[in-house]
């Protein structure tokens, strides 16, 4: 069975353009809950661990240095099936090819500057969840007065 929550960070590009809000409105009207959010400035070893997958990759040492220029937004997004919903949500990892309407189509500065980050797999949605938030900072709407 899929799970249902999905990790995503709105990349320091987005951040510095003004567009966590934006980017937020459309996480909301495409129907995910914001169960843990904030803002954190990752340094290189946390944002090397982070992207611990990927460091073979010839971008790897250009990610790091991009992810870790500013500061970013952190969330925890539930929806039934949200890692493949969130991935419809925010486009091809490439701009160009991310379909109109797709967050990254409206936000993206470029591959590496791809607005936001969504989980690859109901897996790390749990890792890179439990990389950024304590059980504290955790709330479902259910969990709300
Ligand atoms: P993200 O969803 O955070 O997952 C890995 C990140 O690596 C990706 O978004 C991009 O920011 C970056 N990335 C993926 N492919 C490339 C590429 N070909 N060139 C530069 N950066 C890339």
């Amino acid at each position: 069975m899929a799970g249902n929550i999905t990790l995503t960070m709105i990349k320091p590009m987005a951040v510095h353009k003004g567009f966590i809000v934006p980017i937020l409105d459309k996480i909301n009207k495409g129907g995910f809950q914001i169960i843990a959010l904030k803002m954190v400035w990752m340094n290189k070893p946390e944002a090397r661990v982070f992207y611990k997958n990927l460091k073979d990759k010839p971008f790897f040492n250009s990610l790091i240095r991009f992810m870790t220029s500013g500061p970013i937004v952190v969330a925890i997004l539930r929806k039934e099936n949200a890692v493949e919903e969130y991935r419809k949500l925010i486009g091809s990892t490439d701009p160009k090819k991310a379909e109109v309407g797709t967050i990254r189509r409206e936000y993206a500065s470029s591959i590496e500057k791809n607005a936001v980050h969504g989980s690859d797999s109901d897996e790390n949605a749990i890792i890179e969840s439990d990389f950024f938030f304590s059980k504290i900072e955790r709330f479902g709407l259910e969990d709300l007065a």
